[in-house]
């Protein structure tokens, strides 16, 4: 079985993912995290987002890069969007994501392009979305715990960028498949949110 998880920012499908892979005993690959360690070998580099030479290059990051918690920065996050709209490097991280997802054991993926591009064979795609003002109080919540100092306002308008972005692109633009099943995790707890998508899987195999 091949269950696509795709969404925006702060939408709750990481959590749901995780979980519907525990859940069904799958492999599982958080796409975001390629387009994360990416970003950050830029930086490293000292290269330019904007410049399409500069992105590609550092699509030769080393893996140990993946496990850094650096990745999980907002400001990486915002890197890996911008470089994430070459398609110089969306083709690069490409078989990587095909060939997981097309392991013999099955697998889950979460992204932004899993049911329309990586995997549009998928069995199950789900589409997670909420509100762009319950995301920014969600990754505010969070980033609070973690005692980082930032407003809701700066979150709600870098969330609000990165959609544009991720939406607006021309190379796999953010989108649900046709066949997705949408889930918009609003106005529900974390536990609803996960049993909602279990019964969305459900329903297909
Ligand atoms: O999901 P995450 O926030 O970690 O992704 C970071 C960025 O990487 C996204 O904003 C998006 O621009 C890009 N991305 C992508 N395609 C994917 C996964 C992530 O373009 N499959």
């Amino acid at each position: 079985m091949i269950i696509a998880v795709d969404g925006p920012t702060a939408s709750g499908k990481g959590t749901i993912a995780k979980a519907l892979a525990d859940h069904y005993g799958l492999p599982f690959l958080d796409t975001g995290l390629l387009y994360r360690a990416v970003g950050f070998q830029l930086l490293r580099n000292g290269g330019n987002p904007d410049s399409p030479n500069d992105a590609l290059k550092a699509c030769e990051f080393s893996e140990d890069i993946l496990a850094y918690p650096e990745l999980r920065e907002e400001a990486i996050g915002g890197l890996a969007s911008r470089i994430s709209i070459h398609p110089e490097v969306r083709a690069a991280l490409n078989k990587r994501q095909v060939d997981f997802a097309h392991q013999p054991r099955g697998a889950l993926l979460d992204g932004r392009d899993i049911g329309t591009v990586i995997a549009p064979d998928a069995d199950v795609k789900l589409f997670i979305t909420a509100s762009a003002i319950i995301r920014a109080e969600r990754r505010y919540r969070e980033m609070k715990t973690r005692g980082v100092n930032v407003e809701l306002e700066t979150i709600l308008a870098d969330i609000q960028a990165r959609d544009a972005r991720d939406a607006g692109r021309t190379t796999a633009p953010l989108r649900p498949a046709v066949d997705a099943i949408e889930i918009d995790t609003s106005n529900m707890s974390v536990q609803e949110a996960i049993q909602s998508a279990i019964a969305a899987v459900d329903s297909k195999v």
